[in-house]
């Protein structure tokens, strides 16, 4: 018998998703983000769902293009840190990896590769993010020394924002102006928007857009649930009841004690905790979806399990299966009570749960 902790992952919603962003840019073609083993739903089971209706799928390292590559032999891979040491420019170049080149040195190793011409790159421009990209100013410079070695009718210039999920237009504003003006004496391609830019700011969808978190159904504007965005999310994470006891009223349950009963309680133990992405943090009182009921997180998370308070549902039964997230509670919901982004929660989903693919029923 496998523990009865597992987190179901469903195609059908993956391609809803997509289908959305569609909707939105229909105009623009889709790089679909699937790095941090594709937010936690597994690689091979997103790329395999995504593969007939997106352009082409962006990973953060060469690993990850490597992994996807060996599945997806013709799609777009794009690297969206770009190499990481001179060997990765030709590792890439044989498996027709896209190198997004962000910095001097990376444009360096690839003047240094050897290889002459060919190569498929995106050019990254910062913007105003400061984290990774060139300085607006230098953008003809490095377009001029890429331009002998690059396949240039596949040259994307991109940029990525730091506050798209502010309401309206406002997060992309200074930044599109920032880049428009740094690509205006160019003819090449461009990308701009994320998950955010894609529902607050039709501006920036020009000709790829790269939607991560709301493939997988997660919302990521703040004011907006994934429901209000017409989004299906494409995990449902649950586990089972392991234990069922009652503690009488005064008395505290796990460690540290912070919860305590204040009449006659029942509790049931369910086998999922930090050990399983389950957020540490999660306060008394978050959501746990079990017998179709909203139960409260009675103590601290453990490694491997939680306590939840089901005084009054007698339903609730050893074996009952518990929803951590999934469609209710969603996943945005408990970062939320717990002080973090759903991002964080699925990406650091450890491989101990494993991810099961299911229909939906
Ligand atoms: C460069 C870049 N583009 C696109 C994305 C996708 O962002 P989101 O998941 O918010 O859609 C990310 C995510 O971190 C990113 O780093």
């Amino acid at each position: 018998m496998a523990r009865p902790t597992f987190a179901r992952i469903f195609p059908e919603h993956i391609r809803h998703n997509a289908r959305r962003v569609r909707e939105l840019a229909p105009d623009s073609r889709i790089m679909a983000c699937v790095k941090a083993d594709a937010y936690g739903h597994d690689l091979g089971i997103s790329s395999d769902a995504l593969a007939s209706c997106v352009d082409g799928f962006a990973v953060a390292c060469i690993e990850e293009a490597l992994s996807l590559r060996s599945r997806h032999t013709s799609q777009p891979i794009l690297m969206l840190e770009g190499p990481q040491s001179s060997d990765e420019i030709g590792e890439a170049a044989d498996k027709n990896i896209t190198l997004c080149i962000n910095e001097m040195h990376q444009l360096e190793w690839l003047e240094h590769s050897g290889i002459d011409t060919g190569l498929s790159c995106w050019v990254k421009i910062d913007t105003g993010m400061h984290r990774l990209g060139f300085n607006p100013q230098l953008v003809p410079e490095v377009l001029s020394r890429l331009a002998p070695r690059i396949n240039a009718p596949e040259l994307v210039l991109c940029t990525h924002f730091s506050s798209a999920d502010l309401p309206g237009e406002n997060g992309v504003r200074e930044q599109l102006a920032c880049f428009d003006d740094a690509v205006s004496q160019t003819e090449f391609a461009q990308s701009t928007a994320n998950s955010a830019a894609i529902f607050r700011a039709p501006a920036s969808h020009r000709d790829w857009v790269r939607p991560g978190y709301m493939l997988y159904g997660g919302s990521p504007l703040a004011v907006a649930t994934s429901a209000d965005l017409k989004l299906k999310p494409a995990m449902e994470f649950s586990a089972e009841v392991i234990s069922l006891r009652d503690v009488p009223q005064g008395e505290r349950v796990g460690y540290s004690g912070r919860w305590e009963a204040q009449r006659p309680s029942r509790i049931a133990t369910i086998a999922a905790g930090y050990g399983d992405g389950y957020p540490r943090h999660a306060p008394d009182g978050t959501p746990v979806l079990i017998e179709g009921h909203r139960l409260p997180l009675a103590g601290r998370v453990s490694m491997d399990m939680i306590t939840v308070d089901v005084t009054d549902h007698p339903a609730v039964q050893i074996g009952s299966r518990a929803v951590l997230w999934g469609s209710e509670p969603g996943v945005d919901e408990i970062a939320q009570h717990a002080g973090t982004i759903g991002y964080e929660l699925l990406a650091g989903m450890p491989k101990r749960v494993p991810r099961i693919v299911s229909q939906v029923i």
